[in-house]
């Protein structure tokens, strides 16, 4: 179960090729769809010869005891499940993963829920789930002797593969927006020693200009078209189950903007599963903007039969720069993990993700905006009874509340939304709101402010 004995699988036609035998851009040569890694080993082993679901499960736990850096990080002491390197040792690793499940004991009541959790994943070395898929992709990225990476980001990819570059002592091109990602994000791509371009476009102008550049030199993509990306963040998916003890939450919902994280969940998910580690998948929901959100208008407003729905790239814009993409690579993938799972995808607006974002906030954990339409939405599919009271649910928060401070205090100021954004939710958001102000420097000046604040 070691060896390194994966495929890749064409997601459209099924074409199954060698790991190194993928084209720069991660497209298949036959019908241009995106590749997906396969263990064959799994299937075809005899049941007496599998790996032992209790077995792996006792290992995987003691690992964390482990000095052992593979051991301790919450991808690679899941390694049996992402054999993708030929020697671990090549393996780059700042600790990622391990992330703290946490109750959201206010949230929850509020919307009838005994049992709502959210999976931080903003509590990753870079503050983004992106280091989870990073660590596996660019340790593939080492192991075959490049020298350059790239990605086209909206800031918290190339924050991790500018981290992930440094510490391997490798080089990192990165592409991004120009002015429509956070601070926090671009701050890191400079810290961390990227050649960072700003480009007058936007994601996907910024993709595209990199797909030409990687056909024609030789830079290793990290993009999540990379395949390997998605090994490494369908992890949090076992620390979940390993966190209820092997039994899963009845729903998980996901922010989508590419569309790879839902799709690496999903699949974390559905080979658990298959290799009997636990009985059962969750209904797997992805939320998106309204103002980015070509998977809802895919699978809701699709008319017809299946065999007639065409998927459509939007012009993208939302405030939560992180899921403003209109043209989602892995669309195909996640769509089959939300029609797989019983899942649902919907979109909230601008206010619905303020007003979550600062929910958040005040159970103590905070998250950046993209994180927040998870609790945006689940208050939606609560609303349409597609959670009920007894279900445990678990919101995937992708990003740290540092990130995009910005949104925060524009939000804390009353500068965030326009009118006509916030227009039926002045009360909410009016109860939420916590600016600071200046006040003289005296105890009763103090003392007074503290008495006029809602508790
Ligand atoms: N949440 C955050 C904080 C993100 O940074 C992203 C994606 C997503 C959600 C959406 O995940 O793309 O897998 O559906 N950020 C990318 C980036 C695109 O470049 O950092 P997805």
């Amino acid at each position: 179960m070691n060896d390194n004995l994966h495929t890749l699988r064409c997601f459209g036609c099924g074409a199954r090729i060698s790991g190194p035998e993928a084209r720069p851009d991660f497209r298949c040569a036959d019908c241009g769809d995106l590749f997906e890694v396969e263990y064959p080993g799994w299937v075809t082993r005899q049941s007496q010869t599998r790996p032992n679901p209790g077995a792996l499960k006792w290992l995987w736990r003691e690992r964390r005891c482990s000095g052992e850096a593979l051991d301790r990080s919450g991808v690679w002491r899941f390694r049996e499940l992402l054999p993708i390197l030929d020697n671990f040792g090549n393996a780059v690793t700042l600790g990622e993963g391990n992330t703290e499940l946490y109750a959201l004991p206010r949230a929850g009541r509020a919307l009838g829920l005994d049992q709502l959790y959210a999976k931080h994943q903003g509590m990753n070395p870079t503050g983004s789930f992106k280091d989870t898929g990073m660590t596996a992709a660019l340790s593939v990225a080492r192991e075959r002797g490049f020298e350059w990476v790239a990605c086209a980001s909206t800031g918290n990819t190339s924050a991790a593969m500018a981290a992930y570059a440094a510490r391997a002592g490798m080089r990192s091109l990165v592409l991004i927006p120009e002015g429509k990602i956070a601070w926090g994000k671009l701050s890191q791509a400079m810290d961390y020693g990227a050649v960072t371009c700003q480009l007058k476009t936007d994601f996907d102008g910024c993709l595209k200009v990199l797909l030409e550049i990687v056909r024609e030199a030789p830079i290793y993509l990290l993009n999540s078209m990379n395949p390997y990306r998605l090994e490494g963040q369908k992890t949090p998916a076992l620390e979940i189950a390993e966190a209820f003890d092997w039994n899963v939450p009845d729903h998980l919902i996901v922010p989508g903007g590419n569309l790879a994280n839902s799709s690496a969940l999903g699949k974390g998910f559905k080979e658990m599963k298959e290799l009997g580690l636990v009985a059962r998948v969750p209904k797997i929901s992805v939320i998106q903007a309204e103002g980015a959100n070509p998977l809802v208008r895919y699978l809701n407003d699709g008319a017809g039969t299946e065999g007639e729905k065409e998927f459509k790239a939007v012009e993208a814009n939302t405030r939560a720069t992180a899921i403003r993409i209109g043209n989602p690579a892995s669309w195909k993938k996640a769509a089959r993990v939300v029609e797989e799972t019983g899942g649902w995808c919907l979109d909230v607006s601008e206010a619905e993700i303020a007003l979550a974002k600062a929910e958040i906030g005040l159970e103590g954990i905070g998250c950046e905006p993209a994180s927040a339409v998870t609790l945006a939405g689940l208050k939606k599919l609560r609303a349409q009874g597609a959670v009920a009271e007894s279900d445990r649910v678990v919101l995937v928060l992708t990003g740290h509340t540092l990130k995009d401070a910005d949104y925060t205090i524009d939000f804390h100021r009353g500068m965030l939304l326009r009118p006509e954004e916030a227009a039926g939710h002045e009360a909410a958001i009016d109860g939420l709101r916590r600016n600071a102000r200046v006040v003289d420097a005296t105890p009763p000046a103090v003392l007074a402010a503290m008495k006029d604040v809602p508790a």
